[in-house]
């Protein structure tokens, strides 16, 4: 059964380590980060863009194929289904359609109708035993379309919006998504350090998880972070393993061309970098 992130989430603060978001985009994307929790027996949340939710034929069509792998891998880590940087028509759809945790992405509101729109999910979320994450400060970096400048979020903001109740809190600190440029001046430390004085034990979100060195990770884990987002990295591996498969002309020997074995590289290559993302969060074993 699906499970809100609060409680993993609130754990994970707590007890210093983070819950890795992976992004899925289709059956075997969501397989591999399943039986990969279940193997480190580690909590895991499933991020689905709209982009993602679109291309997966909707929100109804991926909460079956989640529910329907939980009970077939009998899957016994707690898993969340939450939605990555929802609009607000989107909250809505995946809250009807059986997610169980949103992202509301009003960052790009004036912070007036972000605390509006923010209080009414939050009060819809909380009937359906939902988790809702919010922003404040936009992530740099493009998702869907929409591209932000890796600004640092007013730690005044965040309190305001963690008071209205949100189960956690995503924060620009100098993060972006995708990869990271050359010249990036790192996570501002001194962002995340001030925006956990004002929201205490609010569980923090960082996003953008691609490409950030180790012990940045970890420091940041160390000031409140308990959610980290992971997409890129994982679509990269994929490519990577399947390139080399078709290369290697893999494809042309025997039944290569079968979708199930031209797809077991990249599979496998997801595993991996989950795997190491678990251990690096410290999230293995805390099921
Ligand atoms: P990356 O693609 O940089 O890993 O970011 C993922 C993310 O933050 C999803 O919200």
């Amino acid at each position: 059964m699906l499970v809100s992130a609060k409680e993993m989430l609130t754990k994970a603060k707590a007890g210093k380590y983070a819950v890795g978001q992976f992004n899925i985009n289709n059956l075997e994307w969501t397989k591999a980060i399943l039986q990969t929790a279940q193997e480190l027996n580690s909590p895991v949340i499933l991020g689905v863009s709209e982009g993602a939710g679109k291309y997966m034929c909707g929100y109804k069509t991926i909460v079956g194929m989640v529910n329907g792998m939980l009970e077939e891998l009998k899957i016994t880590v707690p898993v969340a289904l939450h939605l990555d940087h929802g609009s607000y028509d989107a909250c809505y759809k995946c809250i009807e359609a059986g997610f169980s945790s949103i992202m509301f992405d009003g960052s790009h509101y004036p912070i007036e109708e972000n605390v509006a729109k923010t209080t009414e999910l939050i009060k819809v979320c909380a009937e359906k035993g939902m988790s809702l994450e919010a922003e404040v400060g936009s992530i740099g970096g493009e998702e869907d379309g929409v591209i932000g400048m890796g600004e640092c979020a007013d730690p005044n903001e965040c309190k305001m919006i963690a008071d209205l109740g949100v189960t956690m809190l995503a924060a620009g600190i100098g993060n972006i998504h995708g990869k990271y440029p050359a010249n990036w001046a790192g996570l501002s430390f001194e962002t995340l350090d001030a925006i956990q004085q004002q929201t205490g034990d609010m569980p923090l979100v960082l996003h953008g998880g691609t490409g950030i060195p180790a012990d940045m990770i970890k420091k940041a884990i160390s000031l409140g972070v308990a959610k980290i987002n992971v997409n890129t990295e994982c679509q990269l591996a994929f490519a990577a393993a399947t390139r080399t498969y078709i290369e290697e002309g893999k494809d042309l020997v025997g039944k290569g061309f079968d979708p199930r074995k031209v797809l077991a590289p990249g599979v496998e290559a997801i595993k991996a970098t989950v795997k190491e993302k678990m251990e690096l969060f410290g999230s293995v074993n805390k099921a």
